[in-house]
């Protein structure tokens, strides 16, 4: 096997300086509710949200259609935000209600015949993903799905499947079961090289790992607000701006279309991203996550990437010291932001974690999933508990 992509700077675990994490710590008041380490579902959502609401609720009671400008302008600023955030131009990335809605519209952009009408998949991916595919097989699509045999991603294999007869890779960055990451570059240079192109499914990567989309190459990106980026209700989808001209959604609405605010019929596509927009928009999903987005910028994708390793490390630390099996790779430059742990008994066990407060999920795995405002500290109380419960 090749060596995998590395970046040692930020694969190296660094705590925040303690002053600043605590005034991060204090925009979330969901922390004071327990030890919260299910950010891998759902990430807390900052303070700040409340006062969104509160605006939002003042504007519908004081109704005016003049009000669409200023959403018009929000969305924009949170779709523009998530650009800046993963290294895109403005103008490179729409929002939608959530990912699959974005990732079916992607795929009605292309025509599925032969030769090229295959989709490079794993078995790793977030069932939304392969369920989509499968749908489009009606239309031409074939769906190529390669074995993992583990919880990691098989970079060789998957490379090996690329040929001339693909049309797409759809792979994650991270995933959403064991938390490996993917060699994107690796992948994208094969990809390209046989003239495919690239979605990646970043939803459990952007966030808590840094991504420049511009610097992979890679041609379609898409993610959502309400887990690592501290926001709720939105999804993003960034298409790399030369490739945009030539896709033309089927499944599509009229805000896409390059005369919607006049409201009279388009006959061409909006300008950038907004080629790939639906219907009316929810703006309230995009105004919250921008308060959560605006903090993780504020710290920076660096830092956060470096912090969030160093809570995983000591998760992996205290599983060696209990005797814990971790299913996720260990690996700094190999692991995303959580870490799976094979228990008996596991869904029982966090149920009765979540029952003591110690926030974590369950899908096969127990995950632990702390972010960026979360403290070594708290983990150590995790642990002490799950200990504690193994051993009952
Ligand atoms: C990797 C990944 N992709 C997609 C989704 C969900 O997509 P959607 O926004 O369509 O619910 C999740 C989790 O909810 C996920 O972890």
């Amino acid at each position: 096997m090749s060596p995998p992509h590395r970046n040692s700077d930020l694969d190296t675990p660094e705590c925040l300086d303690a002053s600043a994490h605590a005034a991060l710590r204090a925009e979330f008041p969901l922390l004071s509710t327990g030890v919260y380490l299910n950010n891998n579902s759902t990430g807390a959502v900052p303070r700040g949200a409340e006062q969104v609401l509160t605006g939002y609720w003042r504007t519908l009671r004081n109704w005016r259609d003049e009000v669409w400008q200023d959403w018009h302008a929000g969305l924009d600023r949170y779709a523009d935000s998530v650009a800046a955030f993963i290294g895109a131009p403005p103008g490179s990335v729409v929002t939608d209600a959530n990912l699959s809605t974005l990732l079916a519209r992607v795929a009605s952009c292309f025509d599925y015949r032969p030769p090229r009408n295959r989709i490079v998949t794993t078995d790793l991916e977030y069932p939304t993903v392969p369920f989509i595919w499968n749908a489009f097989r009606r239309y031409g699509a074939r769906l190529d799905v390669v074995g993992s045999g583990s919880p990691r991603f098989d970079e060789d294999a998957v490379e090996a499947r690329i040929d001339e007869r693909t049309l797409l890779v759809c792979i994650p960055h991270a995933s959403f079961s064991s938390g490996a990451t993917v060699d994107l570059p690796r992948l994208v240079r094969r990809a390209h090289d046989v003239g495919a192109l690239v979605v990646v499914d970043a939803f459990q990567s952007v966030g808590v790992m840094p991504m420049d989309v511009t610097a992979l190459g890679v041609d379609v990106v898409l993610g959502g607000a309400h887990k690592w980026l501290c926001g709720v209700g939105t999804a993003f989808l960034y298409v790399r701006p030369g490739l945009v001209p030539q896709l033309e959604p089927a499944a599509t609405g009229w805000q896409a279309g390059d005369r919607a605010f006049t409201f009279q019929p388009s006959t061409g596509w909006a300008g950038g991203a907004r080629r790939f927009a639906g219907g009316t928009p929810f703006p309230l999903t995009s105004l919250i996550s921008q308060v959560g987005l605006d903090l993780l910028a504020g710290v920076g994708a660096g830092p956060i990437r470096r912090h969030s390793l160093a809570c995983t490390q000591r998760i992996l630390e205290r599983a060696a010291v209990a005797g814990i099996d971790v299913v996720s790779p260990t690996e700094p430059h190999r692991r995303g932001g959580v870490v799976c742990l094979d228990v008996a008994d596991g869904e029982a066990v966090k149920r009765r974690l979540v029952a003591r407060d110690m926030v974590c999920s369950w899908r096969g795995y127990l995950r632990v999933g702390p972010h960026v405002y979360n403290t070594l500290d708290e983990i150590d109380t995790f642990m002490d508990a799950l200990d504690e419960e193994l051993k009952r």
